[in-house]
């Protein structure tokens, strides 16, 4: 995924394209480049590297006069992250200029075509063949080459252009990838995201797949697909900018680790009041409940890991069968959905490529997608048929934190919600369960403040090359998610591993001194769990136990335990997560890593 940025107006655009592209780098920083209408020419300044070294370049904006341009990050996917590669890129007679968010899919039949017209290529880029069909299409009315280039690609891209017949003004394009339109006074934007967008207006238009619009200082119209103008609503951003900011913390992982408790009180206090779960978002007839045969949860990464996690309560509580489907797995595989099926799309972002497809494949199956999602207006947010947000607040950190924890957070409150409907739990239980959702934050902020041995504990493994994180049932599922916590942030390889599963090969890895955190927060099984500890402890193992408060037993066992307040078995993974969590921040931090932006990250995959 890319960050691209846009503005037009009476100020100096490029300084405020370099701090919309700082607000944007945590979506790709391998390379950065503004393009500068400045008379009839076009100023491209472009580097590898993140924003601050283009800043360097461009002295913080100063030597790239002009008061309209466009700018991007990159995550690259086509070419290395090289300044060549680098975006904008410039058509050959230099009058257009094009930042790119996406893949152009077909780009390798429209390069040869070019290339047999005349055109020269610089980079190995996809992009460069949209601002070289610019070019071919331009016949002095700018709309209609962009419409007309348009209308050659496939794939997903938000678009940028610039153009040295139209100065003042800049081309916004949206197809598969997000691209919002900020309107100031006096001047306009648009941006990949609100995070480059909410420190100058609060005024945003979600342009949809086929829309494109033409900005200047006084307007910005917008087209359909025909070019045909059409009305848009503008919508109130309702993030703040401190929101968006560090607030003092050292990293963002930092900040939104600790923000947990109040993001999950943000995703449960719209939809349990008391011990009552309303959900008016949603709206499941009995007739389409009683039909339903299988819930499939589909998601990527982290997401499909609280998936993993929430359906032991949601099969549980409502006696449902559950599914949990990567998301770039779905679509080649047999998963058996039809319109008895209820797809849950679990996406931070609601921008992953992957989980988009596989809604797509639903949808086309028959089934009902229900998307849980935290950024509003998304495009798996308009593409579902019901949404769940999950109030978590703007995340900025690449490695999710209180995305995951508050998607886990509304898959209970759903098990709860199907429960209330269909359970087939007492109401015994089901009361327990709503009581501990209302503890929930109380509970992070606990897990938060009784782990001060934590930083001691990473000063003791952080060097090791490679760890397991073992557990049983729900520990398993919160192990996964432990395990890709301290792999993208610290780059030590984790394996997550049923501890149930080791003696069955596996176990031949562990040798003398060999990390593995032991997770036993299932009261049902976690004296199973205490003999696999044994069994590694005999090979040699150095153990991080992770398990409640007031289970002693665990001391004589393990070499380091991290404990966690007592919660409801079938709850416990959203809580023993955030130990983790700081387990792997304090690891990473001692091993000098980029906490924030992880190298090859991005933090939503645009691309398949
Ligand atoms: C999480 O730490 C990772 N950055 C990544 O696995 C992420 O969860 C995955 O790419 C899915 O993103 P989404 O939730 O925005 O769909």
């Amino acid at each position: 995924m890319c960050g691209i940025v846009g503005y037009t107006g009476t100020q100096q655009a490029a300084p405020i394209l370099l701090e919309g592209l700082k607000k944007l780098e945590y979506r790709g920083y391998d390379s950065a480049g503004i393009a500068i209408l400045s008379g009839d020419a076009i100023t491209v300044s472009k580097i590898s590297g993140k924003v601050d070294k283009l800043v360097e370049k461009t002295e913080g904006g100063r030597n790239c006069p002009g008061t309209s341009g466009i700018g991007h990050t990159r995550w690259a996917t086509h070419g290395a992250p090289t300044d060549i590669n680098a975006h904008p890129h410039l058509s050959n007679d230099g009058r257009f200029a094009v930042v790119h968010n996406g893949i152009i899919e077909n780009y390798q039949e429209l390069r040869d075509e070019l290339l047999a017209k005349g055109f020269v290529f610089y980079s190995e880029t996809d992009t460069e063949v949209v601002v070289n069909l610019l070019e071919l299409y331009d016949e002095g009315d700018v709309k209609k080459a962009v419409m007309r280039t348009a209308s050659r690609l496939r794939g997903s891209y938000a678009l940028g252009v610039v153009c040295t017949d139209e100065p003042g003004c800049i081309y916004a394009m949206r197809e598969s990838s997000p691209l919002i339109i900020g309107i100031g006074v006096g001047e306009n934007y648009f941006a990949s995201d609100v995070t480059a967008l909410v420190s100058y207006t609060r005024n945003a238009v979600y342009l949809d797949d086929g829309e494109f619009a033409r900005i200047s200082a006084e307007k910005a119209e917008i087209f359909d697909s025909s070019g045909t103008e059409i009305r848009k609503k503008i919508s109130r951003i309702t993030w703040d900018v401190q929101t968006a900011e560090k607030g003092g913390y050292e990293h963002f992982m930092l900040k939104e680790i600790t923000e947990q408790p109040r993001a999950i009180k943000a995703a449960i206090d719209p939809r349990l009041h008391g011990r009552e779960v309303t959900m008016d978002d949603l709206v499941l007839s009995d007739r389409y409940l009683k039909g339903l045969k299988k819930i499939l949860i589909t998601a990527c990464g982290s997401s499909y890991y609280a998936g993993c996690a929430g359906r032991y309560a949601i099969e549980q509580f409502s006696g449902i069968p559950v599914e949990v489907v990567l998301a770039s797995e779905l679509r080649y595989g047999n998963a058996l959905i039809d319109r008895h099926t209820l797809m849950i799309a679990v996406s931070q972002s609601g921008e992953t490529a992957d989980t988009i497809a596989a809604i797509r494949e639903g949808k086309s199956r028959g089934a009902k997608v229900l998307a849980i999602v935290n950024v509003v207006g998304s495009t798996i947010a308009k593409l579902a048929d019901w949404t769940l947000y999950t109030w978590a607040g703007p995340e900025i950190s690449v490695a999710t934190t209180k995305g995951y924890t508050t998607q886990l957070t509304v898959l209970y409150l759903f098990s709860l919600y199907l429960a209330k409907r269909i359970g087939i739990v007492s109401e015994e239980k089901y009361n327990r369960m709503a009581d501990a959702l209302n503890a929930l934050p109380r509970l992070i902020q606990e897990s938060l403040d009784m782990n001060p041995s934590i930083p001691r504990i990473a000063g003791k493994y952080h060097s090791f090359r490679s760890m397991f994180f073992i557990g049983r049932n729900t520990d398993y599922a919160a192990s996964l998610e432990g395990a890709l916590k301290m792999k993208e942030i610290s780059y030590i390889h984790a394996e997550s591993y049923p501890a149930g599963e080791l003696k069955h090969g596996t176990i031949a890895l562990i040798s003398d001194g060999q990390p593995v955190v032991a997770l036993c927060c299932n009261d049902f099984i976690s004296e199973k769990t205490a003999s696999n500890i044994i069994e590694v402890k005999a090979r040699g193992a150095k153990v991080i136990a992770v398990t409640f408060r007031d289970n002693q037993n665990i001391l004589s066992l393990a070499d380091d335990v991290i404990y966690i307040p007592r919660i409801e078995t079938e709850l416990s993974p959203v809580v023993e997560i955030v130990p983790l969590q700081m387990l792997a921040y304090h690891v990473a931090k001692e091993n000098g890593c980029d906490i924030d932006k992880p190298r090859n990250l991005a933090k939503s995959v645009t691309v398949e």
